[in-house]
This record gives C-alpha cells, structure tokens and sequence, in this order.
C-alpha cells in the first residue's frame, strides 16, 4: 500500500506530538508510532519540564547548570535557544490551560532536582510529567482532517530520491507493508535506553532513528555519552525509574546501614549531577552493597508520587518502611543524528527533534529534566520552521538503497543487553570495549529488510547503534560527563570534540556541524 503526503512523523513520545499539533494547520501529517500513544519514553516520564518561570529565576542560571552538568561538551547556541524559547513555549502551553501541579496558594508548584541551582521544575500529576503531556496533546490535537495517527507500524527504512533528499519512508504493519512517500520525513523516534538490561526506558527504546538514519547515509554523532540514572527501582533486575524530584524533596541514597552514601562526595550532595550518584551507585554495588534511597524524611510520599508509590507496591515494596532498593540503568542519550535547532539532519528533507536528534544540547551529560523541555521546544521551533519554509516534494524517483549488512545472530537481543552494560555501561575499559566492537561489526552480510520480521530489524537496528555507541566510547580517550573510561580518568583536550560517524566513516571535528552534500551511490556498505 502506498501512500502519498506531506509529513510523515516517526514516534509518539512529546516531540512527535508538540511538532504534529502545530504542523497539522498547515500540512497533511501522519504520525506512526511502533507500539501505541501511551507506550513511549515520554510516557514513562516521571520527573517534569525544566523552564525559567519563576521571577527569582533567570536565564543565565539555567544555561550555567546545563553547562557544568554537561561538562561544557555543548553547542552553546542551541543551549541558549532551549532555555530561551523553552521558557517562552512553557509558559505558553500553561496559558492554554496544561493542567501542571499548582500549590494551594494558586501558584504553580516548581520542584528541585540534580544539579539545578533553582526551582524550576514544573511537574504534572506529582511524577506522572509525561503521561499528562502526553495525554493532554492528545486530547488537544487540533481537530484537522489533515492529521492521521497510526499505532504499531514500524518504520524500516528511509527512502531517499536521486538527488540524496529524503523522500519517504518504509513500514510494517500487522496486515504487511506500506510506503509513506512525503515531502518531509521527521524523526522523534527517542532514545536506546533498551540497549542496556538495565534501564529506565520503554522497553523498545533500541534506538531504531539512529540506526534509521545511519543506514540512510546521515551524521551521527556523541555516542559515548549516554546517561545512566542513579536510582531505579530494584528488585531481582530494574523495575521502573524512581524520580530525581524524590531527592529533590528531601529523599538521600543510603547503604544496608542508613548511612548516607553521599556526604564528601560533592557539594551538591544527594542532588549532584548524574554522572556522579550514578558512578557512586555504581561502585557500591561493585563492591557487593545493596544501595537504598531513603524516604523516612518526606511527607506524604504516596501523594507527592503516585507513580512511584503503585511502582513499589507492583513490585511488592513497602515504603512504610522509608527505604526503596536502587541501581543505576541506562536513561538518557545525549548523541544521535547530528540536527540543527530547527531539526535539520545532514540529509536534506530528514528532520531530527528530541531525543533522536543531537543539537549538542545536552553536552557529555543531560540535566534533569532537560529532555521534555527539548521535545517540547525543538518539537515546535521544527515546526514552526517548516511552516515558514516547507516546499512540497516534487521528486520521488527513489535512488538504490544503501547496502546494509545483518548482524549475526551470534548476539540476542538479550545478550547484547548485557554485554553493553557490562562494557558500555557506567565505566568502560578500552581491552573489553574492543572486543565488543568487532564482536558487533566483524560479521555482516547482505540482507533485504522487505523479508525480514520487526524483530530482526530491531535485533540488526540494535546491534547498528549499540556498535555507535561502543566505537564512539572506545575514541574517546578522556573521562567527561557521562562517558567514564578506566584508563583515563580525567579530561583532556577532546572538550568540544564530536565524534562524527557516517556511512562507515568515522571523523573527529572541532564543531557539530559540517554539512557535505551527500552523494548516493548504489553499495556503500555499512
Ligand atoms: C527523573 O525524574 O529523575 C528523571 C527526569 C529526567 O530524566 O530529566
């Protein structure tokens, strides 16, 4: 089935959705996501939306704590715009009525969380953020007969015309097969948290847009950098996130004996950057020790945080007893398809925005709740963009598609799961992160994606990214943000290096972007 028109949207988390709203007044728009609406990243999100609203609060502030969060690995032009427009498009969306978390006094409740220097999070539902976003764009899409939504189709290939633009897309459905040809192809497909056996994502985050878009021949890059959260719930494996607003409200990480783990550690104590709690769980459960958050100090936890409290509960937690088993998972990546604020990729008419997209906004570590605050603004900066400039796709002579190689099976998904985590995860060691990577690019063959089952994509898109990942994490032979390498533990001259891979090639530049003009040749192989 073939099917002709203006936007095609990949994903169904904030992004998707903030783009879609705006896009549907103008063009016809369809958003497909692989599962359903309420199956999604953002979804799952508990902690809210970082924005400068208070009077006390000021730009400048939030742009400082993104940067020593981040390590200054940032494309600082594109920091300003988030905090910036991000404020402005907030406040907007509270003005239309977005049912955040008020106080009793009728002003809206801003929460604390990691390495912010002030109230400024805005949350909704307490820790359900992102199911009320998500559930509120819904239920507010403009009533347009141009914008048609699609659950559980998965997108497998992007289709590109002779002259190297983006022309389209390739799904499967339930009944087969089907071809969007469009104008203008957008990725919001989110993040590959799933490519880690231990995480607070979706359970089929695999990062299926980077590997989308490699395969296609765009930029990709800061791979290394990707976030683990300090504190999941744990029981017999990781559970579901429990929110950094939980130590934003008083809660601190304690060992089997309530002694507080981060006193000396750093300043910011239990609310320090990720890439430290993270590392400090990290190393107690190395050593053996279970690592708990207490919660004894915070009033009324079940109201304050529904999700977290249902979480506990399903999983037979009882936080009566103020302690909640923790380890860090895989959160958050900071890399991916090299976009400009406004979404542009290196191939033209393929956008990027939200966590697919890397705008070099987050730099080597993200700051909490930095991410709904980028879906949301880059979502409509994109939009907004291309209601001013879109053109109509009047080329659809489809160029060969680039030759792709299948992975062995020699890793399940499953085993691939774990040996990220264990070589790619919170420290890696370049002897072990070698291996891995030949073990994931030293066996590919020639395949046809039209035969294969969403499956074994997913198992190919998963071994695609997670090989970004682990040759990006191997070049960079320094420690900073989230990117810790055993062997080096300290910064060195690679502060704002991206490493830049695409269609085989792998670069290191002193800038994010540096657009060529792609040419399409019938068998560059992966
Ligand atoms: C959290 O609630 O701790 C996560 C928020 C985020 O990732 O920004």
């Amino acid at each position: 089935m073939n099917i002709q028109t203006d936007i095609v949207i990949l994903g169904g988390g904030i992004a998707a959705l903030q783009a879609a709203r705006k896009l549907s007044t103008r063009f016809s728009v369809h958003v497909l996501t692989k599962a359903n609406f309420t199956i999604s990243s953002s979804y799952k999100a508990q902690g809210g939306i970082a924005a400068v609203i208070s009077a006390d609060d000021q730009f400048h502030s939030h742009i400082n704590d993104t940067f020593i969060a981040g390590e200054h690995h940032h494309y600082e032009e594109n920091v300003r715009t988030l905090v910036a427009q991000g404020s402005r498009y907030v406040k907007q969306l509270l003005q239309e009525g977005f049912p955040a978390d008020y106080l009793e006094n009728g002003q809206l409740s801003l929460g604390l969380e990691g390495a912010h220097s002030q109230k400024r999070i805005v949350h909704a539902g307490g820790d359900a953020t992102g199911k009320h976003l998500i559930d509120y764009y819904i239920a507010h899409l403009p009533p347009s007969p141009r914008m048609t939504l699609h659950t559980y189709e998965f997108a497998y290939e992007l289709i590109l015309n002779t002259r190297g633009e983006c022309c389209g897309v390739r799904v499967k459905t339930a009944q087969g097969q089907k071809t969007y040809y469009a104008s203008y192809v957008i990725l919001a497909t989110g993040g590959a948290g799933a490519l880690y056996s231990c995480t607070s994502n979706h359970a089929h985050s695999f990062g299926d847009g980077v590997a989308l878009a490699y395969l296609a021949g765009a930029e990709v890059t800061d791979m290394e950098f990707v976030q683990f959260h300090p504190s999941l719930l744990y029981v017999n494996g990781a559970c579901g996130l429990v929110s950094e607003a939980v130590r934003g409200a008083g809660g601190r990480f304690v060992d089997e004996n309530n002694k507080p783990i981060m006193e000396g550690k750093h300043p910011l104590g239990d609310l320090a950057p990720r890439h430290i709690t993270a590392y400090e769980m990290y190393q107690m459960r190395a050593a053996g020790k279970e690592v708990f958050l207490d919660i004894s100090m915070i009033d009324n936890f079940e109201q304050k945080f529904p999700t977290i409290t249902k979480l506990c509960q399903q999983h037979g937690v009882d936080i009566g007893i103020g302690k909640i088993p923790i380890a860090p998972g895989s959160h958050f990546l900071m890399g991916g398809v090299v976009a400009t604020a406004q979404g542009e990729t290196s191939i033209p008419r393929l956008l990027a925005i939200g966590e697919v997209a890397c705008t070099g906004v987050h730099g080597a570590n993200r700051l909490a709740s930095n991410s709904l605050l980028e879906a949301i603004t880059f979502g409509q900066l994109m939009a907004e963009h291309l209601l001013q400039t879109g053109t109509k796709q009047q080329h659809f002579n489809e160029a060969l598609p680039l030759k792709k190689a299948m992975p062995s099976p020699s890793f399940t998904k499953q085993e691939l799961q774990k040996a990220m985590l264990q070589t790619a995860g919170i420290v890696r060691h370049a002897e072990a992160l070698e291996t891995l990577s030949l073990q994931l690019s030293n066996t590919w063959q020639p395949v046809d994606f039209s035969n294969a089952t969403q499956a074994q994509i997913e198992l190919y898109f998963m071994h695609v990214t997670a090989s970004l990942i682990v040759r990006g994490a191997l070049l960079r032979t320094e420690s900073r943000g989230a990117h810790i390498r055993q062997e080096y533990e300290q910064q060195t001259d690679w502060s704002k290096k991206w490493i830049v891979f695409q269609r085989g090639n792998v670069n290191v530049r002193n800038t994010l972007y540096e657009y060529n003009q792609i040419e399409i040749n019938a068998s560059t192989v992966l």
